[in-house]
């Protein structure tokens, strides 16, 4: 199978499994990554780890071989495709981190942009290479990566097709932590780092901040009065401030 879901801990793991096309994205992987999105969402895993087989590629993008010589409505439904089995992750119940280790590439760079954390090891390499094909990016590119890093880093990226190391990235805030040693591992570690909190407070918090980004500021505001009023009402918010209160660590249920 090119996508394998796999278990580490309280972890789902998705791991892009076509080491000899460096994990490229072919449309029967985005569509089994679809399937596996979708057990992930209905599944108890407090996070979801993605990264690719290999020691060489997280994902180099697309795969060129099957793009070539489409025609135009064929290509716009695969664009389709991919930015709706992207989008999955920005519904997902879970946190999200991509492990970048290797090159990231094109719809690599992109399915790493969908999640809501992005870690990459030290050898990582990172960019939206597609003017250099005569291409644009086509599975939300050119509209998370502005997002992320600001128009003009965004505009250089994609206008250069400039690849840009783990280094550059984690300056620019295109990732979020270098790493070193066990790329599994690492996405396990930092995982950890909100895996004890309310699975339902955890999606209030990350639609706040990124539906935020597509509204104006007030109209944003509003979302986030909204969320956290809502946030206020679950179990898990009498228990965190009770066990504030008591002095005693607090016992989210996830209600
Ligand atoms: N699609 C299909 N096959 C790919 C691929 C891709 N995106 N990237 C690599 N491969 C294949 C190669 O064809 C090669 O297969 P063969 O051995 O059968 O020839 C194998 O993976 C190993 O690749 P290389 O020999 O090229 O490895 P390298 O170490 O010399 O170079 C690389 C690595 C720099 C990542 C290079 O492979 C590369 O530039 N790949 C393409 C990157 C790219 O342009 N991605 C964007 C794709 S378009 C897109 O993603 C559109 C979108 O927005 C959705």
């Amino acid at each position: 199978m090119a996508i394998e879901l796999t278990r580490v801990d309280e972890f789902a793991l998705i791991t892009l499994n076509r080491p000899e096309a460096l994990n490229a994205l072919s449309f029967s992987l985005i569509r089994d990554l679809g399937r596996a999105l979708d057990e992930v969402a209905a599944g108890e895993a407090r996070g979801l780890i993605i990264t690719g087989a290999g020691v060489k590629a997280f994902c180099a993008g697309a795969d060129i071989k099957e793009l070539t010589g489409r025609s135009m409505m064929p290509q716009r439904a695969g664009a389709e495709l991919g930015q709706a089995t992207f989008a999955k992750l920005d519904r997902l119940p879970v946190p999200s981190v991509a492990v970048i280790n290797g090159y990231a590439f094109g719809g690599g760079l992109e399915l790493a942009l969908a999640c809501t954390f992005r870690i990459a090891t030290r050898n990582a390499k990172m960019g939206l290479p597609e003017i250099k094909l005569g291409l644009i990016p086509g599975y939300g590119g050119t509209q998370r990566l502005p997002r992320l890093v600001g128009e003009a880093r965004a505009l250089e990226m994609i206008m250069t097709g400039r690849t840009v190391d783990a280094e550059e990235a984690h300056r620019i805030g295109l990732v979020n932590r270098m790493v070193d040693g066990d790329p599994v591992a690492q996405g396990v570690a930092f995982a950890r780092g909100f895996a004890e909190y309310s699975r339902p407070v955890l999606a209030l918090a990350r639609d706040a901040a990124t539906r935020a980004l597509d509204v104006p500021l007030t109209e944003g505001l509003k979302v986030e009065a909204d969320l956290s009023t809502l946030a206020f009402q679950t179990k898990d918010a009498a228990e965190g401030m009770a066990a504030f209160i008591d002095k005693r660590k607090p016992k989210f249920r996830d209600e």
